[in-house]
């Protein structure tokens, strides 16, 4: 009898250890996706998706979990690889959502824990990761943690936050942020002390001088890892620690950095993405040697400058957006370039409502080198809307138009933020069946991108196309090397390249785009001086034909 019960409880251990090894060793669920991809993120495109208003399930007028789930399959036929999800936490919504009042819980407005495990899963299914915000410089003051902290000068997580009398030690006032206000110490009537804030007096900021307010910290990490999700996204990760030496970019600041790198690398294919603020190199500073702080930083210094380049029809500033971005990063470390986010106006008003200009853009964002991450609805051409809830960063936080009915597909119910004004015009459904569109146009250089091993390689150099209105880059090595020649000018152009640099063989050269391509044949004679022509803002993407 009792080794009867021995040989259950092996039995039992066997079948507890088998069910451990399908879930990768790290509690994931299996899926579709390979789980010894490290590198994965460098070849995926990204869709960042503001969770209020992708699609709303129950008619309630907000956006949830489950409804994220539903258009799972329109993601996918667009080419998305990974999801970045804007906090999914409980929020007072003072800065919306990036007030987190609880970080291992999920917003009720959204949906449950079930939800959640459920889209994790429907994504991973389909092939697509998803990736969570990460707000940690600062909680909502409803979090528990603030609540405890404020409740008495000896309570356990005083410390957790910064406190003070006045004279204080530190300012930290930022002009950029003057939305939050201009103070940056609120005083506590419960203690009669002052509490230090970067950003909204409801969001205090925690103190990251206490370890163990740290370890609670990647305790969180750990949560969703464990959960399985694929990453995160880091909110103003340079601003962690402040104090007498600093308010920003702290050396603490990295070493935090290199602690959660060493966490998430237990993990396998995981992989985080940083909101950092500064000057360029301060911002690449955060790719550490280029291996043991974030796996990538967004490109800020770069997408400066791609609007510039568009209005001017000069490449100048987009080759001093590279130089200060791409080409000055640690090998290993890898650029996140955008065209905008939940913080910046839309594309579609930054360029006029030019659809010739958006489609640039986009083109600029697939090609060029780096991880692109689209924001949701910048496919359609989504304009900024006129309305606010929280403050004037609601003008790119519109619902996701679907399609031209009054809640546009994202609600049949009174949408939390009336839509913007351009959604009878651009939404999916009227831009899905037509081939000229700025969709059609995503779909096909998303498409591109994910079959281009060049144009997914960290590889680019410039060649002189003799106007400063184009920009000509060599993507990837070799004789698989592709060229990318972008029109910036709103007019034709016409000009003549240099290829001796690009190893390709004799013969016929095919632009990959499908548009029209070159009838030159490349031989010794045309290789020095191969003639090119493009159309008003268009792209020809070059490669020896198959
Ligand atoms: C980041 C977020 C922004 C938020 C701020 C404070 O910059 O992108 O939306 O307001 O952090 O959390």
């Amino acid at each position: 009898m009792r080794r009867h019960s021995f040989v259950s409880l092996i039995a039992l251990l066997v079948a507890v250890s088998a069910t451990c090894l399908s879930c990768n060793g790290s509690g994931r669920q299996r899926s579709l996706l390979p789980d010894d991809d490290p590198n994965w993120y460098r070849s995926a495109v990204f869709y960042e998706l503001f969770p209020r208003s992708f699609r709303d399930s129950d008619g309630d007028g907000i956006g949830d979990l489950a409804g994220i789930r539903e258009k799972l399959s329109y993601l996918d036929d667009l080419g998305i690889s990974a999801v970045w999800l804007n906090p999914i936490y409980p929020t007072p919504f003072f800065d919306s959502g990036y007030d987190v009042a609880g970080y291992r819980e999920i917003n009720p407005e959204y949906g449950t824990m079930e939800d959640f495990d459920n889209l994790l899963e429907s994504a991973h299914r389909a092939g697509i990761r998803v990736i969570l915000d990460l707000v940690f410089n600062h909680t909502s003051d409803e979090h528990p943690w603030f609540v405890e902290s404020r409740s008495s000068l000896d309570n356990p997580k005083r410390d957790w936050y910064q406190w003070a009398d006045p004279p204080f030690d530190y300012e930290c006032f930022n002009p950029m942020n003057f939305q939050f206000g201009l103070e940056r110490w609120t005083l506590d009537p419960v203690t009669g002390q002052h509490y230090f804030h970067h950003f909204r007096p409801q969001m205090p900021d925690l103190n990251f001088y206490n370890p163990e307010m740290r370890e609670a910290l990647l305790d969180v990490v750990r949560f969703w890892l464990y959960k399985g999700v694929d990453g995160f996204r880091l909110d103003v990760g340079h601003m962690y620690f402040e104090g007498t030496e600093g308010c920003e970019h702290l050396p603490e600041t990295h070493d935090f950095h290199r602690e959660l790198r060493t966490l998430v690398d237990l993990f396998p294919s995981r992989a985080m993405v940083g909101e950092i603020s500064g000057p360029p190199p301060d911002v690449l500073s955060y790719l550490g040697n280029g291996t043991n702080e974030l796996h990538m930083v967004f490109n800020f210094p770069l997408v400066t400058m791609i609007y510039p380049s568009i209005w001017t029809g000069d490449r100048w500033c987009l080759e001093i957006g590279l130089d200060r971005s791409h080409f000055s990063k640690p090998p290993g470390g890898q650029m996140a370039n955008i065209l905008g986010n939940h913080d910046f106006f839309r594309p579609d008003g930054l360029l006029f409502g030019d659809s010739g200009r958006i489609k640039l853009a986009a083109t600029l964002l697939m090609t060029l080198p780096g991880t692109p991450f689209v924001y949701y609805g910048e496919e359609v051409g989504m304009a900024n809307g006129t309305a606010t809830v929280v403050d004037y960063r609601d003008a790119a936080r519109t619902p996701m138009q679907w399609d031209g009915s009054p809640g546009g597909g994202f609600t049949e119910g009174t949408p939390w933020i009336p839509l913007s004004p351009n959604w009878e015009t651009h939404n999916v459904a009227v831009e899905e069946g037509d081939p000229a569109s700025i969709l059609s146009h995503y779909r096909k250089l998303i498409q591109l991108r994910k079959q281009s091993e060049a144009l997914q390689s960290d590889h680019a150099s410039f060649i002189d196309p003799g106007s400063r209105s184009v920009l000509a880059l060599v993507r990837g090595e070799g004789e698989s090397a592709i060229v990318v020649l972008t029109n910036l000018k709103k007019s034709m152009v016409e000009g003549i390249f240099d290829l001796s640099e690009v190893p390709w063989p004799e013969g016929e050269i095919c632009n990959l785009l499908g548009e029209d391509g070159s009838s030159v044949i490349l031989n010794d004679e045309t290789r020095g001086h191969y003639p090119y022509s493009l159309k008003p803002h268009g792209t020809m993407v070059l490669a020896p034909c198959p």
